[in-house]
């Protein structure tokens, strides 16, 4: 007989303590199953029996409540260690490339810091973190160095405090300008005012984005900087590859500094302006690509501009 068969007719509903459940499970136990002691069954009380069962449940629940907590516990340990030997390999990679004389160089220049106002330079440290952590993850990292970045300026702290083991990061920090870094004819400036339209990104030069936050107060800086060094300076091809839809989106053509590096870490994974712009620019900015082959563009690029 099973245990749902036994019961009796007392339905009162109070709970039962111990050594009711002793008594009952003494009373269970002693039973014969045979067809003889099904009368002593019954004498049981209905009550008496669903409290028996939900105590049994309640044990049971507790076993497998402990037996989840400890799955979860185990999980936990084995995801926190997959993850330390994730971060471990992301940065193997970045080390690598970083000591690799094929990786490409994209400087960011921190000289304008001095002009800047305490919160611009914040915002700035927390781009340089955002394209670090961009660069750190990429599937082909760059050698990314920060140019007139001394230890013991200003910024230098302002980076710290913002940014979590800044002074350990796998990046260049250079105190130098990029003029005394590079030979000046390897050297692309990045500029948003250059009249020079950027065809490609070629790995035997240098690619500078300026360290700046503002995006109208100082107008042609970074522009202004290469032409004073006579370096060459490029801007990004959004014009010739996108459409800006009036009365929609932002229609930003000045963009921020982990947004140019993460168009350049796009552009050399795929070679593709479109895919690359696109992930800084996606339709809802107003910007919507267009319907050409890039070989069109590039032609009317160079019969256009001067071509790097
Ligand atoms: C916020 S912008 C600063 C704009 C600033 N007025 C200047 O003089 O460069 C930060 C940097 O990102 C790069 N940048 C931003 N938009 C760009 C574009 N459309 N083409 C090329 N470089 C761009 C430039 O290197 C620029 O210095």
């Amino acid at each position: 007989m099973s245990m749902e068969e036994i019961g009796g007719a007392n339905t009162n509903p109070s709970m039962l303590g111990h050594d009711d459940v002793d008594e009952i499970q003494t009373q269970v136990e002693a039973l014969d199953p045979s067809p003889a002691q099904d009368d002593k069954l019954q004498s049981l009380s209905k009550n008496k029996l669903r409290k028996l069962r939900k105590h049994d449940k309640l044990l049971e629940n507790r076993i497998l409540k402990r037996q989840k907590e400890r799955e979860l516990r185990k999980q936990k340990k084995l995801r926190k260690s997959l993850g330390n030997a994730e971060k471990f390999l992301l940065a193997e990679k970045l080390r690598k490339a970083m000591n690799s004389t094929s990786t490409p160089n994209i400087v960011i220049d921190c000289q304008y810091d001095k002009e800047m106002t305490y919160k611009e330079k914040t915002r700035l440290a927390q781009q340089l973190r955002r394209a670090y952590s961009s660069n750190k993850s990429a599937d082909e990292p760059v050698h990314l160095t920060f140019a007139n970045l001394s230890k013991d300026s200003e910024f230098f702290g302002i980076c710290c405090k913002q940014n979590d083991g800044f002074a350990k990061y796998i990046v260049d920090i250079r105190d130098e300008s990029v003029v005394d870094i590079y030979p000046v004819d390897k050297v692309i400036y990045l500029s948003p005012d250059s009249t020079t339209v950027l065809t490609r990104f070629e790995k035997d030069k240098v690619y500078v984005i300026g360290g700046l936050v503002d995006e109208t107060t100082n107008k042609d800086q970074s522009l202004k900087f290469s032409e004073n060094h006579k370096i060459s300076s490029a801007r990004l091809p959004i014009d010739e590859f996108f459409v800006p839809q009036q009365g929609k989106g932002t229609l930003k053509k000045i963009l921020t500094v982990n947004q140019v590096f993460d168009i350049v870490l796009e552009w050399y994974r795929t070679e593709d302006w479109i895919k690359a712009i696109s992930i800084v620019l996606p339709e809802r900015t107003g910007f919507l690509p267009k319907n050409i082959s890039p070989i069109q563009v590039i032609d009317s690029m160079q019969s256009s501009t001067l071509v790097l």
